[in-house]
């Protein structure tokens, strides 16, 4: 066969394959979720961005990443003196399997991607969750989470004004704000489908048969809402209740949870570096009762003094195990008595 003739010969094989797949190409990993869902007939996600006016998705990405917003030559108010949307939040997805997400198995994968471990749920793929401020978290904020738990322009303006501990923002900036969320929604490829389950769900987009059964495996993988459990200190802070810590781990820990912001970024004015001095201070303040405990300040967080502070978020059970924190304790005395 000459080169042309074998060329129009690949490509008649491809037009048959295409045309006796349905007539479909096959579905990209960067598909979106929410929209493959609607697709299948899934009713669609209560927050879609009322497009209009100032809103855009750079201006939302300005303030969630920089703090402020510097569209069209005009700079905005800064949203917190403090903080950045970042301080707390992951961009980028931190969980290797998003229906089963496990602080041990996010720091590992933060670790191998260069990202912070952190309080707050990743604002990756927070589009594609309907309840917000979950189980423990009307604890802390009362009365305040009732109308954000269904709604996420109310958990982002709470979230504003209380967890960044700066000004309101104004519609179009929330709108701008989810319309950048809304760009990094879940992808088709986030959700690590086996290839029989990609099967059912390429056959559903491509026939229209099995949707209900392609939606229920879409959304088996993964959750709906983040789970928040407040859990206190250990009984015992000097022996952290006799759980063995793991000095390896501990050490990632300590690089990506407290030196993101205690070195890394301007977020807190305690440097917490790798001087042996301030190993010292921490593993002798850690049986302690005090603020500079580690027990204390990852459990109970700092509250925000004087209305308008920084202060630091604890972590919850779903952010930082017990055994976490018992490597974060092992690696400090480690480098304390080295
Ligand atoms: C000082 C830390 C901090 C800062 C800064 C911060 N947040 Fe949060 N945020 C939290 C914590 C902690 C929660 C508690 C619930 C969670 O995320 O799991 C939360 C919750 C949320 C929620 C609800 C998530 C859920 O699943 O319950 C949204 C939405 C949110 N924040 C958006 C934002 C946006 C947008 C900004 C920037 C304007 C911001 N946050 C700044 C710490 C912070
Ligand atoms: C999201 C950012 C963030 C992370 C992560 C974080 N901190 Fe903090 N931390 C703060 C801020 C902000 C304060 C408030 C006081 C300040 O500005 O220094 C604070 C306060 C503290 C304090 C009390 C300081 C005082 O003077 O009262 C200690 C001790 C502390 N952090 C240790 C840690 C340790 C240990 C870790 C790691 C497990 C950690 N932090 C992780 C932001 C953070």
């Amino acid at each position: 066969m000459s080169y042309t003739r074998s060329i129009y010969f690949i490509a008649l094989v491809a037009f048959a394959l295409y045309a006796f797949n349905g007539g479909s190409p096959p579905l990209s990993p960067n598909q979106s979720v929410a929209q493959l869902l609607e697709t299948f007939g899934d009713e669609p996600l209560p927050h879609k961005v009322k497009t209009g006016g100032n809103v855009s998705a750079e201006r939302g990405k300005d303030i969630v990443l920089n703090g402020f917003s510097d569209q069209n030559g005009r700079k905005s108010k800064r949203q917190s003196k403090h903080f950045t949307c970042i301080a707390c939040h992951n961009v980028e997805r931190e969980d290797p399997d998003l229906s089963n997400p496990s602080p041990e198995a996010r720091l590992k994968y933060v670790t191998e991607n260069g990202l912070p471990f952190l309080q707050g749920s990743p604002l990756y793929g927070i589009v594609n969750r309907t309840k917000f401020y979950n189980g423990d978290y009307y604890k802390k904020y009362g009365d305040l989470v009732k109308p954000a738990q269904d709604n996420i322009r109310e958990a982002i303006q709470l979230c504003a004004v209380e967890c960044s501990q700066g000004r309101a923002l104004k519609s179009f900036e929330i709108e701008s704000i989810l319309a950048y969320l809304w760009t990094i929604d879940l992808k088709l490829g986030d959700l690590l489908l086996a290839p029989e389950e990609m099967e059912l769900v390429q056959r559903a987009f491509d026939t229209g048969r099995g949707k209900e059964a392609a939606i229920d495996v879409l959304k088996s993988k993964y959750l709906d809402h983040s789970p928040a459990t407040f859990v206190d200190p250990p009984k015992d802070r000097n022996t952290g209740d006799g759980i063995v810590g793991n000095p390896v781990n501990g050490s990632l820990l300590y690089k990506a949870s407290c030196q993101y912001c205690h070195y890394e970024k301007p977020f807190s004015f305690l440097t917490l570096d790798d001087d042996r001095m301030t190993f010292d201070h921490l593993l002798r303040k850690a049986g302690t009762y005090q603020p500079h405990s580690i027990y204390q300040v990852i459990r109970y967080g700092t509250p925000p003094k004087g209305g308008k502070e920084a202060y630091m978020p604890h972590y919850t059970k779903e952010k930082m195990t017990d055994q976490q924190m018992a490597d974060l304790r092992a690696y400090i005395e480690m480098m304390a008595n080295s």
